[in-house]
């Protein structure tokens, strides 16, 4: 149904903010919706991880009803994903990624209501950061109060995107040294990992791992392999042209809803891409996969303290940079 299409790629639209969001704010240097920091000095280590300038007061006098204008925007998208929920929940979707259409729609209709009430004063940083805890909490995961005063960035993003993204490839060692250098723990990375929990996976993340894993193994072996099979007929072999369209879920059993599903699949071999499965295989990250697994109450209260933690990775504040009138534009 039509219908239906839309709103999976609505929703997809705005867990891909929150995808860019986070991989840019790990990998970026100075990174984030709103950093960007440029060639700045980086001699300074990446202790410092709150800026102290942001605030949860920070639009108290400005813009007293930010977060109830950025709610009431993504409400809409709360009954899109509710009645969307059944009809997503199958191990494939057949999904519009075309973005430009409807795409990123929550986010700039956010920041349009927001011009009209408080012009030229909430960052879309903020409200990226905003947006994204309102989706956490919206699909069942748990919410936490947003510290604000990010300023937007004037370096674009654009062209460093392809690069900034963490790699299914690497090893849990590399990436435990990317997200140590901004700052964050072994544990931070893996209650951040959690995400996973929702959105999707393009076929060419995960091809390796259903058919030339190794010379010893087709499928890979931590894989459950049922599941590996099940993947193939998604994803083609030999398929030069793989549809653009088509993706799998990152959290199998519980797809549209933010649990700890992710990392009891990741026990069972039912992690979806090589890194999400090898937090568990590789012992160093695994004892934590299993806490999570046990209690999501524990995974919740990692993930915020993650997440918050991130929230100041790299941001820009004060005078820096600018409050972006249109977020896909600078504003000169
Ligand atoms: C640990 C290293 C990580 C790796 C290697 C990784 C890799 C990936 C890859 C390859 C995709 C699929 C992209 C696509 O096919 O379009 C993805 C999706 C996603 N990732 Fe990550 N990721 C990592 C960490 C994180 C973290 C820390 C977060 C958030 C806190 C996150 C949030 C997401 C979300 C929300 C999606 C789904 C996007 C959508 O449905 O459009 N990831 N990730
Ligand atoms: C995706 O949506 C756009 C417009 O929203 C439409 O033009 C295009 O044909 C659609 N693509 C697919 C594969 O359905
Ligand atoms: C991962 O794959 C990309 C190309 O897909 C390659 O450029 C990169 O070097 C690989 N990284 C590692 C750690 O193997
Ligand atoms: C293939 O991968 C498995 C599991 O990672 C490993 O034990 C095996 O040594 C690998 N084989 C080759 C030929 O690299």
């Amino acid at each position: 149904m039509a219908g239906n299409k839309k709103h999976v790629s609505y929703v997809v639209s705005v867990l891909l903010w929150l995808l860019l969001l986070i991989h840019q704010c790990i990998l970026g240097r100075g990174g984030g919706g709103g950093g960007g920091g440029g060639g700045g000095a980086s001699s300074s280590g990446s202790t410092i991880l709150m800026d102290r300038r942001l605030r949860y007061d920070f639009y108290e006098k400005t813009c007293p009803n930010v977060e109830r204008i950025i709610h009431n925007v993504g409400c809409d998208a709360s009954v899109l994903i509710a009645s969307s929920g059944t009809n997503i929940a199958e191990r494939d979707a057949e999904i519009n990624l075309s973005l430009p259409g409807d795409g990123f729609e929550v986010f700039f209709r956010a920041k349009r209501a927001l011009e009209l009430q408080c012009p030229g004063v909430v960052s879309c940083a903020d409200v990226m950061a905003i947006a994204t805890r309102d989706l956490v909490n919206l699909v069942g995961g748990p919410r936490w109060e947003v510290k604000k005063g990010r300023r937007d960035g004037l370096v674009s993003k654009a062209s460093r995107v392809g690069n900034n993204l963490p790699q299914v490839n690497q090893t849990i060692s590399q990436l435990i040294t990317l997200f140590k250098s901004k700052g964050l723990t072994i544990l931070d990375m893996v209650a951040l990992s959690g995400a996973h929990t929702i959105g999707f996976s393009h076929c060419k993340e995960f091809m390796n791992r259903i058919y030339s894993y190794n010379k010893t193994f087709d499928i890979d072996p931590s894989m459950n392999k049922d599941y590996a099979q099940t993947l193939r007929t998604p994803c083609p072999k030999n398929d030069h042209n793989l549809d653009p369209t088509v993706v799998a879920f990152n959290d199998v059993s519980t797809p549209a809803i933010f649990d700890n599903a992710y990392y009891q699949n990741l026990q069972k071999g039912l992690g979806l891409l090589e890194t999400d499965q090898k937090l568990f295989t590789d012992p160093i990250t695994r004892g934590y996969v299993d806490s999570m697994a046990n209690d999501q109450h524990i995974f919740f209260s990692y993930f915020v303290a993650a997440m918050i933690m991130l929230g100041g990775v790299g941001v820009k504040t004060g005078s820096d940079g600018e409050v972006r009138r249109d977020c896909g534009f600078f504003n000169s």
